[in-house]
C-alpha cells in the first residue's frame, strides 16, 4: 500500500514548498512569518462595527463528554477554557449543541433545554474568563453551534443509530441500518424542529452568545436539506425548497433575536461516500478508501456541491447560489468545510492515520487540504463581502502558520480555522501571533485518536499528546481497542 511522506519529516519551509510543487499543489506558503499588530494574521476583521481581533478561528469541536442529560462536564469546560486561551479571536460555536434530544449525535452531546441553560452560560463564562487572562475580550467574538444530527442521530445508546432522514440515499441508508420502508421526516416534523432551533436561538441570545451557527455541514440535518433533490413537498426538489429550512430559521432569528448575528458552517462541497478497499488491506491495516458504487445512480442527485456526472469531483455552482442567498439574508459569517466525517473523512479532515471506522488515505492528505483551500478561495473571490473561515489546516503541522499567513495576505480566506490542532496544542495561535517558536511535541500529527475514541464509545480528546487524556483509563482502553482492531484485520488477511 502506498505511504505518503510525513510532514513531520520535512525540515524547512523551502523543502515544504518544493514538496508542494512536486505534488503540483497551489497551496500558498510564505517563507518568513511576520509578527506585530500589523502582521497579516494579527489584523482585525470588522463585522458591522465590531472588531474580531485577529485571523485565527477555533472550529467547533465536541467531546462526547457531556452528561447524559446534556450538560457540560469538567472535560467540556476544560476544552472551552482551552479555546479561550488559544488567542484566537473568533470562536465558531464551541461545539455542536443539539436543539432537541432526538437530534443528538451521541448520548453525551450537549443539549439545549431550559434545565441546561446555566451549563451553557458556564461554558461561555469559562472561555471568556480564560481569554481575559491573555488579553482583552472586546475583540473576541463567540458563537454557539446549533444542530440536529438527522441521519447520524444516536441519542440514546452509543451503538444504536436512530436516524431522522429527509430522503432515501442509495449508499448512506444501509450505513445507518434503514431501507426504503423507513419513514422520512414529514414537513410538519420539520416545522417542529425549526421551532426548537428558534428556542435555542433565544436562549443563546439571552446567555450572551454573539452569533448562532445554523449548522449545514458534515451530513447532519441542515446539510441533508441542501441535497434533498428527490424529496417531494416544501422542503425538497428545487433550490428554493432545499433552502427553506435555512430561510425560515433566519426569518425566525430576525424576529426573536434581532441583534443576533447568524453564521453558517457549510459543507460547501461533498463527494460520494467512501469505504476501505477490501482487496488492498495489509499488515493490520484497512485498505485505502474507494468510492461506493455510484454508477447506477447517475446523474448523481444525492449530494450538494457534487458534480452530478462525475461525483468524485466537486462543483460550486449551487454553493455559489447559496452564498448569494446568504448575502440576501444578511448572513455575513460563513465557515467553509466539506464532506462528512462519517462517509468521506479524507475530504473532511485530512489525516495520515485513519480513524477506526475510516480507511487508509486514498490520496496524499495535502491534496485534501488543497481541495478545501482552493474551493474556499474560489468562493472568497466571488463573495468578497462575506467573512469566510477556512478549514483543514491542521494537517499542515509545522507549516500551518506559513500557509495561514500567505492565505490571509493573498485573500484566499479571511480567517484560518483550527480544529484538531487546538486539541493537542491550544496555544498555537497565540504563539504564532507573538512570534514564539512552536512547541513541536504538541503539534497534532493527525493520529485520529480524537475520532477513534468516540467511535468506540469513549470521550474524545487528544490521547497521544495531551497529558490530561494520556493518563486516563480510557487511554489504556483505546490502545486495547486499536490493537484488537489491527489483530482482527491481520487475521482476515491470513
Ligand atoms: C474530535 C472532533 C470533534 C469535532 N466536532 C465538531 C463539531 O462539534 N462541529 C463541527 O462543525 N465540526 C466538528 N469537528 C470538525 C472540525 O471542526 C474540523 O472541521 C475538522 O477537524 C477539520 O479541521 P482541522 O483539519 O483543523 O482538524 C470535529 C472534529 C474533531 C476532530
Ligand atoms: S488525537 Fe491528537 S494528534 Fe491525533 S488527530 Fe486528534 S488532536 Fe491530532
Amino acid at each position: 500500500m502506498r505511504a505518503y511522506p510525513s510532514i513531520g519529516g520535512i525540515r524547512t519551509v523551502e523543502d515544504f514548498k518544493s514538496h508542494l510543487a512536486s505534488l503540483q499543489l497551489s497551496i500558498p506558503c510564505d517563507v518568513e512569518l511576520q509578527t506585530g499588530p500589523t502582521s497579516p494574521l494579527a489584523r482585525p476583521i470588522s463585522l458591522d462595527g465590531k472588531l474580531i481581533g485577529n485571523r485565527f478561528c477555533i472550529h467547533p469541536m465536541e467531546g462526547w463528554d457531556g452528561t447524559r442529560d446534556g450538560k457540560p462536564s469538567e472535560a467540556t469546560l476544560r476544552r472551552w477554557r482551552n479555546f479561550g486561551l488559544s488567542g484566537a479571536k473568533l470562536i465558531w460555536g464551541g461545539e455542536a449543541v443539539a436543539v432537541r434530544h432526538d437530534g443528538r449525535a451521541n448520548p453525551n452531546q450537549l443539549l439545549m433545554t431550559e434545565e441546561n441553560k446555566s451549563g451553557l452560560a458556564q461554558l461561555l463564562d469559562e472561555l471568556v474568563s480564560a481569554h481575559r487572562e491573555i488579553g482583552t475580550t472586546d475583540d473576541l467574538l463567540v458563537g454557539l453551534q446549533l444542530t440536529h444530527s438527522g441521519r447520524f442521530s444516536r441519542p440514546n445508546e452509543k451503538t444504536k443509530a436512530e436516524p431522522k432522514v429527509l430522503y432515501h440515499h442509495p449508499t448512506l441508508d444501509a450505513r445507518v441500518g434503514i431501507d426504503e420502508s423507513f419513514p422520512v421526516l414529514t414537513d410538519g416534523e420539520i416545522r417542529e424542529i425549526i421551532d426548537t432551533f428558534l428556542f435555542a436561538v433565544r436562549v443563546a441570545n439571552d446567555l450572551g452568545y454573539e452569533f448562532v451557527d445554523i449548522k449545514h455541514c458534515h451530513g447532519y440535518l441542515g446539510h441533508e436539506f441542501l441535497s434533498a433533490h428527490t424529496r417531494p413537498g416544501e422542503f425538497g426538489g428545487s433550490f428554493e425548497n432545499r433552502t427553506r429550512f435555512l430561510r425560515e430559521i433566519t426569518a425566525g432569528v430576525r424576529a426573536v433575536a434581532p441583534k443576533m448575528q447568524i453564521g453558517v458552517r457549510l459543507s460547501a462541497f461533498d463527494l460520494v461516500s467512501y469505504r476501505p478497499d477490501p482487496e488492498r488491506g495489509s499488515k493490520g491495516k484497512m485498505g485505502p478508501g474507494i468510492p461506493d458504487v455510484y454508477e447506477n445512480y447517475l446523474p448523481y442527485q444525492f449530494g450538494f456541491g457534487v458534480n452530478a456526472d462525475r461525483p468524485e469531483e466537486y462543483e460550486l455552482t449551487e454553493p455559489r447560489r447559496l452564498l448569494s442567498l446568504m448575502q440576501e439574508l444578511d448572513i455575513k459569517l460563513v465557515n467553509i468545510t466539506a464532506g462528512s466525517p462519517y462517509y468521506n473523512p479524507h475530504i473532511q479532515r485530512p489525516a495520515l492515520y485513519p480513524p477506526s471506522d475510516g480507511y487508509e488515505p486514498p490520496e496524499d492528505p495535502l491534496i485534501g487540504v488543497a481541495r478545501q483551500m482552493e474551493a474556499t478561495r474560489a468562493l472568497k473571490q466571488d463573495f468578497p463581502n462575506l467573512i469566510l473561515v477556512g478549514t483543514a489546516y491542521t494537517y499542515l503541522q509545522e507549516f500551518l502558520p506559513y500557509v495561514a499567513q500567505a492565505a490571509v495576505s493573498e485573500g484566499w480566506v479571511d480567517s484560518v480555522g483550527l480544529g484538531r490542532m487546538v486539541l493537542s496544542y491550544p496555544e498555537l495561535p497565540l504563539d504564532v501571533i507573538s512570534g514564539r517558536v512552536l512547541e513541536h511535541k504538541r503539534i497534532c500529527r493527525t493520529f485520529s485518536d480524537c475520532t477513534t475514541a468516540p467511535r468506540n464509545g469513549l470521550a474524545s480528546g487528544c490521547y497521544p499528546l495531551d497529558d490530561y487524556y494520556k493518563r486516563t483509563s480510557e487511554a489504556t482502553q483505546l490502545k486495547q481497542i486499536k490493537s484488537a482492531k489491527r489483530a482482527a484485520l491481520s487475521d482476515k488477511l491470513h
